[in-house]
Order: C-alpha cells, then sequence, then structure tokens
C-alpha cells in the first residue's frame, strides 16, 4: 500500500487544516443552528455528540475520502472474516467471535471456531455458577468467599476494570487482582485471606509471563504452607491460558483450565476466558450480557455506512488532531466512579496497538501514529490535571463519558456530577475573552493597572475539541459496547496509518534484558557487556542489596 500522506485526500486534508485551523468553535456554533444535529450519533445504549469539535462539514467529507483511500470498509470485513490482519505474527484477531450471537458460523481458516467458544462459555457458568452458589468447596469443605485473579496487562486491566465498573461488591465473593512482580501487591492482598476459602485464577496467555508465574507459584507457597498436601491445589487454583502444557507443567489440573486461542490479543481478551472473574463477580448472565452490548457495537461497525459510524468518525477525528494538528495526547474522563480503571484498560488498547513506527510491509511510517492516552474519573481531574486542558499549550482533545442515571440513591450527587460533565466541555470550547474577564472583575469593584495585570491570567483560549458520550445507564449491556467502541476506534486509526493492530514487539527488549539482569543481580556473568550507566547502576544496586 503507498504511504496515506502521498495521497490526494491527505494534501487536501493540510490545506484544509490551513482554513479551519483560525476558526473558533464559537463562532462554528453561533453561525449553524444545525451543527448539534448533524454532529451528533446514536448507536445502540451510546449517543455521541461530535460537535465540539474543530470541524466543518468539509472537514468529516474530507477524512472520510482518506479513509476510503486506505480502504477502511474492506479492511474491516477483513477484520471480522477472521483473515491474518496480524501479519507479524500470522494471526487473526478474532475478538469479535468471542462475542458473536446466533448460529451463523464465524470462519478461521475454514473452522467454525463457534463451538469452541460456546464450550467454554459453558465451562465458565458451570464453573461461576457452583463458586457463587457455595457449591464449590475448598480442601477444609468451605465455600471460597474470596477469589484472586493474578495476571498483568490484558490478563488484568480488562476484568479487573469490568469488575470495578459493574459495582460487583454486592455479589457473593470478593475479587482481588494481583498484578504487579512488586512483592508487595501479592503479600498486601493475602494478608486478609484465608487460604481455606480462596481460590486463584492464574491468567495469562502465554503462561510464561515472569510476573504472573512469579505470583502464581508464591500464591500457591501460601495455600500449601497451610493446607500442607499438594492434592488441595485442585481446588484452590484454576488457569486460563492458550497454552495446556505450560499449565499443566505449573501443576494445575486440565480440567480446571479454561481455553482460549492464539486469535484472541491479549488487550482484546476480557471477552474470552480471561473474563472469568467478571462472571465469577457479577454472574454469568451479566458477563453475557456485556458480550451482547460488543456485539451490537460489532453490528454497528461492520454494517454502519462509514458517516455514521461511531468507532469510524471517533478514529477519523482522532487522526485529524494527531495528523494535521500535532496533537500528541488523548483525555479519556469518565464522570463515574465505578469506571475509573477505564482509562487504564484503553489505554493499554490504544497504546499497545498504535505504539509503532513502521508500516505493516516494515517501511517506517511516514506520519504520526497513535497518542498518549491518560485521563481518569471525573469531577476529580477537574482538581488536579484540568488546569491543563483548559489553559495550558498543548492540544489534548477529550472524551467525555456519563451515565444519565445513577446506580445509587445520591440523586443530588449525580445531578451535581452531570453539570460537570456538562460544564466541561462547554468551558474548553467557548473559553473566555478578554472583554469577559475585564468585565466580570469591574463587577468586583477591580480597576485600572491592578485589574488589567489579572487579565491575560483570567483569559480562556477555549476552541478545545471534545467529544461528549453519554449514556442511560452504565449496565453491562452498555459497557461492552464502550469498550468494543474504542477498540474499534482504534483498528480505524491503525488502518489509517497502515500499522498492525495486533503485535507488541516493542515490549520484548525490556523483558530480555531484565531477564539477564536478574541473574548478574545474582552475581553470575551477563551475556552481553552493558554501556556505562547500565553497569554502573548494577554495580551500584549489588553493592547495597541486603544479604549479598
Ligand atoms: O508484555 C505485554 C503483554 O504481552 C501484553 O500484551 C499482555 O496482555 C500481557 O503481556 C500479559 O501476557 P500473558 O497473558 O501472556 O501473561
Amino acid at each position: 500500500m503507498s504511504d496515506l500522506n502521498q495521497t490526494p485526500a491527505w494534501a487536501a486534508l493540510e490545506q484544509h487544516q490551513r482554513a479551519v485551523a483560525p476558526l473558533h468553535l464559537r463562532d462554528l456554533f453561533a453561525r449553524d443552528p444545525g451543527r448539534f444535529e448533524r454532529f451528533t450519533l446514536q448507536a445502540g445504549p451510546l449517543f455521541l455528540d461530535y460537535s465540539k469539535n474543530r470541524v466543518t462539514d468539509e472537514t468529516l467529507t474530507l477524512l472520510l475520502a482518506l479513509a476510503n483511500e486506505a480502504q477502511l470498509s474492506a479492511w474491516i470485513e477483513r477484520l471480522f472474516r477472521g483473515e491474518r490482519v496480524n501479519g507479524t505474527e500470522r494471526r487473526a484477531a478474532l475478538h469479535t467471535a468471542l462475542r458473536h450471537r446466533g448460529d451463523a458460523p464465524v470462519l478461521l481458516d475454514g473452522r467454525d471456531v463457534m463451538p469452541d467458544v460456546r464450550r467454554v462459555l459453558e465451562q465458565m457458568r458451570k464453573f461461576s455458577e457452583s463458586v457463587r452458589s457455595g457449591d464449590w468447596r475448598g480442601y477444609t469443605g468451605q465455600p471460597i468467599t474470596d477469589v484472586v485473579n493474578i495476571g498483568i496487562g490484558g490478563s488484568d486491566l480488562g476484568p479487573a476494570m469490568v469488575v470495578s465498573a459493574l459495582d460487583a461488591d454486592c455479589g457473593p465473593l470478593r475479587l482481588h487482582f494481583v498484578s504487579n512482580v512488586d512483592g508487595a501487591d501479592l503479600s498486601r492482598t493475602l494478608r486478609t485471606l484465608s487460604p481455606e476459602q480462596t481460590l486463584f485464577v492464574i491468567a495469562s496467555k502465554t503462561f510464561t509471563t515472569q510476573e504472573t508465574l512469579l505470583n502464581a507459584h508464591s500464591a500457591r507457597d501460601w495455600f500449601l504452607a497451610q493446607a500442607g498436601d499438594p492434592v488441595h491445589v485442585a481446588r484452590h487454583f484454576v488457569a486460563v491460558s492458550t497454552q495446556r502444557d505450560e499449565v499443566v507443567r505449573f501443576g494445575i489440573d486440565p480440567a480446571h483450565m479454561f481455553e482460549f486461542w492464539d486469535w484472541v490479543g491479549g488487550r482484546y481478551s476480557l471477552w474470552s476466558a480471561i473474563g472469568l472473574p467478571i462472571a465469577l463477580a457479577v454472574g454469568m448472565d451479566r458477563f453475557d450480557a456485556l458480550l451482547a452490548g460488543a456485539h451490537d457495537m460489532d453490528e454497528h461497525f461492520r454494517r454502519s455506512p462509514l458517516a455514521r459510524n461511531m468507532p469510524v468518525l471517533m478514529g477519523l477525528l482522532g487522526v485529524w488532531y494527531i495528523n494535521f494538528f500535532g496533537a500528541q495526547t488523548q483525555a479519556i474522563l469518565p464522570y463515574d466512579q465505578g469506571m475509573h480503571r477505564f482509562v487504564s484498560h484503553i489505554q493499554q488498547v490504544v497504546m499497545e496497538s498504535s505504539g509503532k513506527s513502521v508500516t505493516r510491509e516494515g517501511r517506517p511510517v511516514p506520519c504520526a501514529t497513535g497518542s498518549v492516552v491518560w485521563g481518569g474519573p471525573g469531577t476529580n481531574g477537574q482538581h488536579a490535571y484540568f488546569q491543563l486542558l483548559h489553559q495550558g499549550t498543548p492540544l489534548v482533545p477529550a472524551d467525555f463519558l456519563a451515565p444519565i442515571e445513577s446506580r445509587t440513591p445520591l440523586g443530588e450527587h449525580h445531578r451535581v456530577l452531570l453539570s460537570n460533565f456538562l460544564a466541561q466541555p462547554e468551558a474548553l470550547m467557548r473559553g473566555k475573552t478578554a472583554a469577559e474577564v475585564r468585565h466580570e472583575l469591574e463587577r468586583t469593584g477591580l480597576k485600572g493597572d491592578d485589574l488589567e495585570r489579572l487579565v491575560p491570567h483570567r483569559c480562556f483560549s477555549g476552541n478545545r475539541p471534545s467529544n461528549s458520550l453519554l449514556f442511560q445507564k452504565l449496565d453491562a449491556r452498555t459497557l461492552g459496547a464502550l469498550i468494543a467502541l474504542y477498540e474499534h476506534k482504534t483498528f480505524v486509526q491503525s488502518v489509517l496509518w497502515n500499522i498492525n493492530a495486533f503485535d507488541q514487539w516493542g515490549v520484548e527488549l525490556g523483558k530480555q534484558l531484565a531477564r539477564d539482569l536478574l541473574s548478574e543481580l545474582s552475581d553470575a556473568p551477563g551475556r552481553a557487556p552493558h554501556d556505562a550507566s547500565t553497569s554502573g547502576l548494577l554495580a551500584y544496586v549489588r553493592s547495597r542489596l541486603s544479604g549479598h
């Protein structure tokens, strides 16, 4: 494929950007009463207002032309049809099959994957129901009260996020997530638990991840210190993986293994058996509703015209800011405390998928790819980093998300939350002019130099873009649609940049060096010489390691 930045569509957008850059959103709204109606879209439970973006009708036409140039529609079909869109690993990325509904087959190399998908879903249902009901007993005959998921990256972030977003506290089990190899993570979790009533879910696609295996071994030692006989491991350790042999090597009965497949990427795996902690926390019916919500979004993405397609529009708006305005970061700001882990999950989805600097063919990419995704729940951020969003120099496109209904009986809290959710995008868009600031200050009695000195500090340039995403309430189905929305948005951008969204070679070098350095910490010779800085640091650490 030829570089997109060499196409007429790209050149037209560059030229158009020069015309749009001086326009202020305030004026665009003032002169166009139909802007909100035209630049809003409902997809299932999600309502998107993208009218507060620095775009005109022409911008969208040109962005859609760019998408056509990149053959986006054909790529969407390739994704759903199980083609090997992950070229470097020669794998499909068929996470959409995991949430597929109905009887139609989903073929991978001519074979229907759905019987396997349904078999594991049934296994998850039986198991989660027996643990939740108390039928599944620990080695002393007591029911399970606590579940510890041990996994990292995609084997942690997605399930942990969904469990907290769906307010799992009301279920019969307490869920804990241990990911960090820092022993503090595991010890802090185990401190309050009883081995007799604790179930460990060891979640790892490869079952070779250093952090997960070390945490899993330490958890087993902790368990056996009380349980004694390794035969009891069977009632307290289950595994989720693609690697049966590794699971057996660890000592988990393959009958207690929940399988998934190499065509499921780690950051897209919460829909697979990696979602077992979700089913344990909120029940299999709600896990199923989560899958159904994601499937709704899959259908919208696959079937809607590009111009009325939510992931496509959000992806194109991202490209507009990253490639034509030089934006380097993107904020995601859910006004829902339960979604406090949402950003971390989407951060992995976006940054592992888009953090690439070569094209699918291995040539250097000719334009910026990806952006730093960050953020957190409102209103907390308003009292922390929003200052930079309002008056800082970088352009930070922001997504504001909020449920219309609260899940708590504290209705007044929710009205305050919603008023802030509405206020921030308006403030970012509108800003405050010097004349408005002067008028405001005069009313406080300030005048002359004292007043003028303050004016520049109290002005807001405005014209700062945002999307607003509203939904009735954060139930499982809506959450599924939201997560799938960001997955597909990420895929759209990867198609435009002609990069592979489904590999992550960038994490390997650090892992490899850490393995070498681990043995060097114990005085074994290294395989390759280090630079002076690393050697110096290694010597410093070794000389001060207690017991060395
Ligand atoms: O190191 C990155 C990564 O491979 C992620 O892509 C993945 O989600 C995570 O590690 C965990 O991998 P695994 O599930 O194989 O333990």
